[in-house]
Parts: structure tokens; C-alpha cells; sequence
């Protein structure tokens, strides 16, 4: 099956729709045909990438707005989704936070958020969704996870966490669920051109507020999100996407981790000033 006929008609939820990579990946599934579920907390702007995506087919999506710090929302959402077409194609789990602070100036709470928003919101409404696929007898999960699921990066103690427990997440699930037919991707982006560092929340919890350089010189937005919807009508496992030295030290952490350790230790004062972050 060709990608321009794949993504036809199939329903695909997508949370963190109303910015970057969410917003991308909306856009170009509604190019091939697709009905959205469109998921985050600002409703406007999801209302708004709603009408983006109708222009292109046609077709109907939905708005679906979720805080994903609010468990107790996930089942209500999950039967809304369901009622709008009667199936749950794909799944993609992308809503996330990341962070700019050393581990001193990090408070607990700021750790709890991080995990609630990037490991326990999609856990939960991959868990209430789950039930839907295998009745279906077919699905397909997604995740972001990010190189720093992969790689310990400074600054970033509760978002590397973060993303490395996502890693695992999926991979468990992956080996739990092929025998209903479900797959399973987890995407692993290096540096895109998004909000990412801008909401990205500092030791107090609040607003990094900045675009850092490193994410200025990432990937175009739409380039990634075509990326991730070739791998995803491949069927990949993991989908690395991104063009910076992050994701060559990436390949190298599998052959080479103790090089990549001390490359690291390296980077510390360098990602310090190219985040403008003091140290
Ligand atoms: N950009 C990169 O360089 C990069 C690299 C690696 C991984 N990633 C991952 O890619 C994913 C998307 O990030 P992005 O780069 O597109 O950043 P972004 O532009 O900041 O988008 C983040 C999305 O997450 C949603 N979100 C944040 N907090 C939420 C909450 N409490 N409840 C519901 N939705 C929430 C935001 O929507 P609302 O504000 O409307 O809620 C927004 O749609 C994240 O998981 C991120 O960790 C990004």
C-alpha cells in the first residue's frame, strides 16, 4: 500500500497537536487523508489547526482538549474518541515538556511534572486505549521520546529520566502487544525547530521561556514530521529523525558509550552557553 492511500480514512489521535511536531504531523496526515483527533490543553489553537487540516480534504477531525497532568480525565476522553468514528487507528502519544536546569537548583516538584506530562499522561491513555485496539484486532501506538531517551544529556536530569523511562515503556509494551496485531513506534527526535525550549520549565517549575540555539539550528518542523510518517508506514520500531551532531552521537553511543560519556562530560559548559543558561 502506497503512502498516499495508508493514512486514508484511518482515525489517528494525536496529543500536543496545537504546536510543533504534533501540529506538523496533523497537518500531513490531514494531506493524505486522515481524520484527526486533535489533543492538548489550548483549545484555540487546536481549533485552529482543525481548520488548517479541514482545508486540505475535507475531512472531519475532532478537538479534543486534555490537560495531561489530569488522569482522571483519560477515560471520558477515550470514549469521545472512540464515539467519533467507532475505532482508534493510531495513537500518538507526543504532548511533552522538556527542561533547562542543573540538578541543584531542580526542585522535586519540577521532577513530578516532567514525569506526569512525559511518562504517566501517556501511559494512561495508551492503557485506556489499548482495550479499543485489541477488540479491533489492530492499532498502532506511538511515542516521542527524544535522543535524550537515549543519551544523558546536562540540564536535563528529569527530561533524559523522562524519556528514558518512555523508552522502556514501549519497548515492554511492544513485545506485550504484537500478538493483537497493535505496533508499536517510538520516535526519537534530536534538535527541531518547535516551542520545545520556550515551554520548556526550569528548576522552579516555570517557563525556560527562550529559544536556545540549539534548537534554532534544528530540524524544519515539516521536514521531521515527513520523517516520522515514513517511518510509521513502515512499521518502524524506533524512528530517529533530526540533522544535528546529536544524532551521529546517537550511532556512536551503541558501538562507542564510554567515548560518548566523556563527549558529554564535555558539553556541559557548551550547551550551558548555547541554552544562555547560567552556570
Ligand atoms: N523539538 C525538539 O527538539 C524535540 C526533541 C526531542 C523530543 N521532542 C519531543 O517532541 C514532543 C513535542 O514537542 P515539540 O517539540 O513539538 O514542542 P512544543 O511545540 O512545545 O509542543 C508541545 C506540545 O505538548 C503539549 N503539552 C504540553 N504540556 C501539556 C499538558 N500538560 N497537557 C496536554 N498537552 C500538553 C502542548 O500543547 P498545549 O500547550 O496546548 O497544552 C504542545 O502541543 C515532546 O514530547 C518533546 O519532548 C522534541
Amino acid at each position: 500500500m502506497s503512502i498516499d492511500t495508508r493514512f486514508k480514512n484511518k482515525v489517528i489521535w494525536i496529543t500536543g497537536a496545537s504546536s510543533g511536531i504534533g501540529k506538523a504531523l496533523a497537518l500531513e496526515f490531514a494531506n493524505l487523508g486522515a481524520n484527526l483527533i486533535l489533543s492538548s490543553r489550548n483549545e484555540e489553537s487546536l481549533n485552529e489547526v482543525k481548520v488548517q487540516c479541514a482545508k486540505k480534504l475535507q475531512k472531519e477531525h475532532l478537538v479534543l482538549p486534555y490537560d495531561a497532568t489530569n488522569e482522571n480525565q483519560v477515560l471520558d476522553l477515550v470514549v469521545k474518541a472512540k464515539f467519533f468514528k467507532g475505532k482508534i487507528d493510531y495513537l500518538i502519544n507526543n504532548a511533552g515538556i522538556s527542561q533547562r536546569s542543573g540538578i541543584l537548583e531542580t526542585e522535586m516538584s519540577t521532577y513530578r511534572k516532567l514525569f506526569e506530562i512525559d511518562v504517566l499522561a501517556p501511559i494512561a491513555l495508551t492503557k485506556a486505549v489499548l482495550p479499543i485496539m485489541i477488540a479491533q484486532k489492530s492499532g498502532h501506538i506511538v511515542v516521542t521520546s527524544s535522543v535524550a531517551g537515549k543519551l544523558g544529556v546536562p540540564f536535563r536530569t528529569g527530561y533524559c529520566a523522562a524519556k528514558h523511562a518512555v523508552m522502556g515503556f514501549f519497548d515492554a509494551l511492544r513485545t506485550e502487544v504484537f500478538q493483537y496485531n497493535i505496533k508499536v513506534s517510538t520516535i526519537i527526535p534530536g534538535y527541531i525547530r518547535t516551542n520545545i525550549s520556550k515551554n520548556a520549565v526550569k528548576g522552579d517549575g516555570t517557563s525556560f521561556g527562550k529559544v536556545d540555539a540549539s534548537i534554532e539550528g534544528g530540524m524544519d518542523v515539516d521536514e521531521c514530521a515527513k520523517v516520522i510518517i515514513k517511518g510509521l508506514e513502515k512499521g518502524k520500531s524506533e524512528i530517529p529523525v533530526g540533522v544535528g551532531l546529536e544524532m551521529k552521537i546517537l550511532t556512536l553511543k551503541r558501538f562507542f558509550p564510554k567515548l560518548v560519556f566523556k563527549i558529554m562530560n564535555g558539553q556541559y559548559k557548551k550547551i550551558a552557553k548555547s541554552n544562555q543558561l547560567d552556570i
